[in-house]
């Protein structure tokens, strides 16, 4: 489990609602961001697709003060609540939150850096494959792409999850999304050629991995 050290405390109570705040102490608790900060450069320009409240953009931008981050996400609200969370840690210079529609692709060669955290299975494979294809093209050569999904192994943390996401954006509605769909490894693979993957699920229920590459 990621160490839940000064710099998530702080991303915690910045948020305005209860609700907010126990989305982001989960989130923090259940997936290894810790781990995927890690494989960020520690300086420049990093976009965040899908960045929900922003538990993950703002914590890049604390643990590396030279780092710019743009978070993007569909959900308005909570895009909204990130806004503010931003502001109360005092980061507004070099993090900006912003809602896009679900059309939205990022600009070519804009970034040092573009990580999407768990969204991808969300799209489907047609719209994911689309979204891949821009992220790479958004990092500047020399950038990094990183792909942070549910991997295939091992099978019972895999199935874990699964059914976790399924009552998220199905019964709950947490999650909004167009499609719901883990991406079969080997289609990241495709999509990433060259990519290093890292299992991340020492620790955790979940089969997490992320797939890294360089433009
Ligand atoms: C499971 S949450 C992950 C949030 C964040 N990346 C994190 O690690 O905490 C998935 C997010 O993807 C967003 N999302 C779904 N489809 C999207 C799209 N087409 N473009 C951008 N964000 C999208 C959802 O609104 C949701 O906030």
């Amino acid at each position: 489990m990621s160490r839940f050290d000064r710099d998530a405390r702080a991303i915690v109570t910045a948020y305005a609602t209860p609700a907010a705040r126990a989305h982001a102490a989960i989130r923090w608790a259940s997936a290894p961001l810790e781990r995927i900060e890690s494989l960020l450069p520690r300086g420049g320009s990093v976009l965040d697709v899908g960045c929900g409240h922003g538990v993950f953009s703002l914590y890049a931008a604390l643990r590396g003060s030279s780092r710019v981050v743009t978070g993007v996400d569909i959900d308005g609200a909570k895009i909204e609540l990130g806004r503010r969370a931003v502001e109360r840690l005092g980061i507004a210079g070099r993090v900006t939150l912003t809602e896009v529609t679900a059309a939205w692709l990022p600009p070519a060669d804009g970034f040092d850096a573009a990580v999407v955290n768990d969204v991808l299975y969300l799209l489907g494979r047609d719209r994911a494959r689309v979204m891949i294809d821009a992220m790479i093209a958004a990092v500047r050569p020399g950038g990094v792409v990183i792909v942070k999904e549910i991997g295939e192994r091992p099978r019972w943390k895999h199935r874990v999850n699964e059914w976790q996401e399924l009552i998220a954006t199905r019964v709950t509605h947490i999650t909004a999304g167009d499609a719901l769909e883990v991406l079969p490894e080997d289609f990241i693979e495709r999509a990433l050629p060259g990519a290093v993957c890292h299992r991340l699920d020492r620790g955790y229920p979940h089969a997490h991995a992320a797939w890294v590459v360089r433009r």
